[in-house]
């Protein structure tokens, strides 16, 4: 039985991680919830008891804690995982905050166990986890020369205020989290930009894709977009293998893996969509297909709910694997 921390408590991603904790019966003697001073004071529903979210300060990092599950924004994470971690918790971390630190592991348990001393873990960014998914299974077969991603990231990835943006569009208000309204448009831009032009959601696809697959050298592209949809990212991955292969041989790969659910029956309409994803566990592949622009290219289109394997359930499954 372990005692559990969960910042971020009120939040999106939060409220997924509670619901999952639940359901996989994580053996908890004691649960501790933390949001800010905001919604401190109101209570959640776990195992059918209530518990009162409290305030997160800095006293309170003593616990004792086993485990704490951050997700609560990078800086939050800054200035209490450490704290946590000097008391002895191991930390599993939702934000951006840590991925890059070269001391700390960017896990994606099914890719690339935790390998570090230090006992804060980061879990990468939602559309990197559904893509470092399938390209493992092509890394282990063929090799990978190189990547070019193009996102279509839903709104919930934003967590609360994303979908209210998306509400407000529908209404005919102006967004409040985005630059520009979300309903019925798209958005080339996540974060913030970079002076090459890129925003900072794309630098995260292609340093922690590099990281997690441990190619540091490994030349990746992606162009991460904002879509009106509530729930579960899709990303067309455009991959360059180190070996010929085929088609055919890539969807025998994807439908032996217990990792990823091929659905790929286009002349019946079968392929990955948000629709059916959300609230799914799993990453779906499909519209698998030759590019004949490059050597040894393929199209992996890949969909999943941003707030479970993208997030919450990644998080409870590093969880998992350091409790088994
Ligand atoms: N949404 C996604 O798809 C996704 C995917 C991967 C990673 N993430 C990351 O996960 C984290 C949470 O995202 P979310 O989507 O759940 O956001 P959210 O719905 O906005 O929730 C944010 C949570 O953080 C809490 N919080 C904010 N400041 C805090 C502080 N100083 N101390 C303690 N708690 C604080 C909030 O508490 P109050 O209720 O008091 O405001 C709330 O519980 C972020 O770091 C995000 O980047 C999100």
């Amino acid at each position: 039985m372990y005692n559990i921390a969960v910042v971020g408590a009120t939040g999106l991603v939060g409220q997924t991680m509670l619901r999952l904790l639940e359901e996989k019966q994580i053996p908890i003697a004691n649960l501790t919830l933390f949001s800010s001073a905001r919604s401190a004071g109101s209570q959640v529903s776990f195992n059918g008891e209530n518990h009162v979210v409290e305030e997160l300060t800095t006293e309170k990092t003593a616990g004792p804690f086993d485990y704490v599950l951050m997700s609560a924004g990078g800086e939050t994470s800054l200035t209490f995982s450490p704290l946590f971690e000097k008391h002895g918790a191991v930390v599993i971390d939702n934000s951006s905050a840590w991925r890059m630190d070269p001391e700390i592991s960017l896990v994606v348990p099914e890719v690339n166990p935790p390998s570090s001393n230090r006992k804060i873990i980061a879990n990468p960014n939602c559309s990197t986890i559904q893509s470092v998914g399938p390209l493992k299974i092509l890394l282990d077969a063929f090799g990978i020369e190189r990547i070019a991603y193009t996102t279509y990231q839903s709104v919930s990835g934003s967590g609360w205020k994303g979908i209210e943006d998306l509400k407000r569009g529908e209404r005919g208000e102006d967004p409040v989290n985005y630059p520009h309204p979300i309903y019925n448009n798209v958005l080339p831009q996540i974060d913030v930009f970079q002076e090459d032009g890129y925003t900072k959601e794309e630098v995260k696809m292609i340093e922690e894709t590099r990281k997690i697959l441990n190619l540091p050298t490994l030349p990746v592209t992606a162009t991460c977009v904002r879509v009106p949809v509530t729930s579960a990212h899709a990303v067309a991955i455009n991959v360059t293998l180190s070996e010929e292969t085929s088609v055919k041989a890539i969807q025998s790969l994807f439908e032996a893996s217990p990792y990823v659910t091929l659905e790929d029956e286009p002349e019946k309409g079968i392929y990955p969509m948000p629709l059916q994803a959300g609230g799914k566990e799993g990453i779906f592949v499909g519209r698998i297909r030759k590019d004949d622009s490059l050597p040894n290219t393929y199209h992996v289109w890949t969909v999943s709910d941003n707030i479970l394997k993208g997030a919450a359930l990644n998080a409870v499954q590093i969880l998992q694997q350091l409790i088994s």
